[in-house]
């Protein structure tokens, strides 16, 4: 029979964490046809030459919400091997719409995003004007919070709880994979244990996530994971840790005790795991981590020099530079200079260098772990390097050189692993059957380009990616295909 494609030539890893095997792969329609020793004939083949066949990597922690709308090429993800990207991260969603604009707004200043109704508005879009890659949602608590109370600090009444509820519930309907928070952020600070439990338990029994931007990953990271397997527990879901670090000199070495936490909870049977970005430096909003006039809340305490404005709308000079240059330019004090900053660009994203090595390594190497890149699609300043990176320097950097991970290992914590975790059914491995979502590399030259001073630059070593069974990367060149598909929790 005549096959779509033959991969020929690879060494196979099949996301399960099982070593590399010299085979092909083939593939007909959006699905693999059969892997292993491939006879017959296909309509178009590709030698790999002895590189590494892998499933398409899954990116659990996005905010490409509405980047997928805005640049359906989405060339920052598929250049470095993405082709799903799990979206609503840090308690920001997409719908409703009109809180989730907000955020849209700090990410694509400028940009006109087309609207549209619910979760369910939202994945019907992604499937009308598909994008290169897969989408999979989770509901934001924090935009759900901000439609039904707005800035509201207190506790929720009766009502509005069943409000909250009702829209959570709309989004799992519509084929959301959890829930998440961002208990550092406007409005979901403000939001108490009790209030989270009560919504996460409209996900009881559907098979959705609790994924939780904690409220303290400072010196508070301990607290702070106790209260995120608290709430899973007495919800009975699944939780995910996001981005999973100690953040702030104060805090550091604090990792190893939030990882025995973790481990605890397993041995108790609960379904607790954590993502992670393979840098030392975090980002966010600044107006997240400057309230009242200094900087911390959440990410520990930092120097102005450790913190890097990484897009400002208003003032494209100030990218690239520290809060502490900036007070020097301005002549004015720490707090003088954040309002200043923050007045004149409410949006403004930073960098934050607030984490060690050791730490990054010690998570990383820890099998509760996936990997997650916490980009921020803000394509016009200086976005962390982790937006295009991150895959690459997990699997060239941390794994090839410095042996943290073994690479069969580092493809588990980007592929079959997170599908496993998420719910994302026939993705994440490479069998007969499956979706073909493919990364064809180079082990031995696989690796991240971009700088915090250069960050917009894809890996090397990534020859080809397919999703749904079309190269959307090829030769290392990103084509007009656009074959991604809005994915849906199994119910
Ligand atoms: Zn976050
Ligand atoms: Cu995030």
């Amino acid at each position: 029979m005549a096959y779509d494609w033959i991969i020929r030539n690879a060494v196979i890893y099949d996301g399960t964490g099982a070593g590399g095997v010299a085979g092909d792969l083939a593939i007909e329609g959006e699905r693999i046809a059969a892997v292993g020793a491939v006879s017959g004939t296909a309509r178009q083949e590709l030698d790999a030459r002895g590189q590494a066949l892998s499933p398409g990597f899954i990116d659990v922690h996005t905010h490409d919400d509405f980047a997928a709308v805005l640049h359906p090429d989405m060339a920052f993800k598929t250049a470095g091997g993405v082709t799903t990207s799990v979206v609503g991260n840090c308690g920001m969603g997409a719908a409703p719409f009109p809180s989730a604009a907000i955020l849209a707004r700090s990410l694509h200043p400028g940009a006109t995003l087309p609207g549209w109704d619910g979760y369910g508005g939202y994945l019907d879009l992604i499937d009308q004007a598909p994008p290169a890659l897969n989408i999979a949602a989770l509901i934001g608590h924090g935009t759900v919070r901000m439609s039904v109370m707005g800035r509201k600090t207190e506790a929720p009444d009766a009502a509005e709880m069943d409000q909250m509820k009702a829209l959570i519930r709309e989004g799992l309907d519509a084929g959301a994979f959890g829930l998440s928070t961002g208990l550092i952020y406007e409005p979901g600070r403000h939001a108490r244990t009790e209030e989270l439990i009560e919504l996460t338990e409209v996900l009881r029994g559907s098979g959705g996530l609790y994924t939780t931007h904690m409220r303290d990953e400072g010196t508070g990271l301990l607290d702070s994971i106790d209260e995120a397997i608290r709430i899973g527990e007495a919800a009975g879901v699944g939780v995910q840790i996001s981005h999973h670090k100690a953040s702030g000199r104060a805090a550091w070495g604090l990792v190893r005790q939030s990882l025995a936490r973790i481990d605890a909870a397993q041995r108790q049977g609960l379904n607790v795991h954590a993502d992670q970005y393979p840098y030392t430096a975090g980002s966010t909003v600044l107006s997240a981590v400057a309230g009242d006039g200094r900087l911390g809340g959440g990410v520990g305490s930092l120097m102005p020099e450790d913190v890097v404005i990484a897009s400002a709308a208003n003032h494209p000079e100030w990218e690239g530079q520290s809060i502490a240059a900036l007070m020097v330019a301005f002549g004015q004090d720490l707090a003088t200079t954040l309002n200043r900053v923050l007045d004149e660009t409410p949006g403004a994203t930073v960098v934050l260098h607030s984490m060690s090595e050791a730490d990054v390594q010690t998570v990383m190497r820890h099998p509760s772990t996936m990997v997650g890149s916490d980009g921020l699609p803000t394509l016009a300043g200086k976005p962390h390097p982790r937006l295009y990176g991150t895959f690459a320097r997990v699997l060239g950097h941390y794994a090839r050189d410095l042996s943290v991970l073994s690479l069969p290992d580092g493809i588990y914590r980007m592929t079959g692993f997170s599908a496993a975790k998420f719910g994302l059914k026939d993705r994440g491995v490479l069998k007969a059957g499956a979706f073909a979502d493919l990364v064809l590399f180079d082990p031995a030259t696989i690796i991240d380009r971009g700088t915090f001073e250069d960050p917009k630059q894809s890996p090397a070593g990534i020859a080809c990616v397919f999703v749904n069974g079309q190269p959307v990367v090829r030769d290392g060149r990103v084509t007009e295909a656009r074959p991604g598909k809005a994915l849906r929790r199994a119910a």
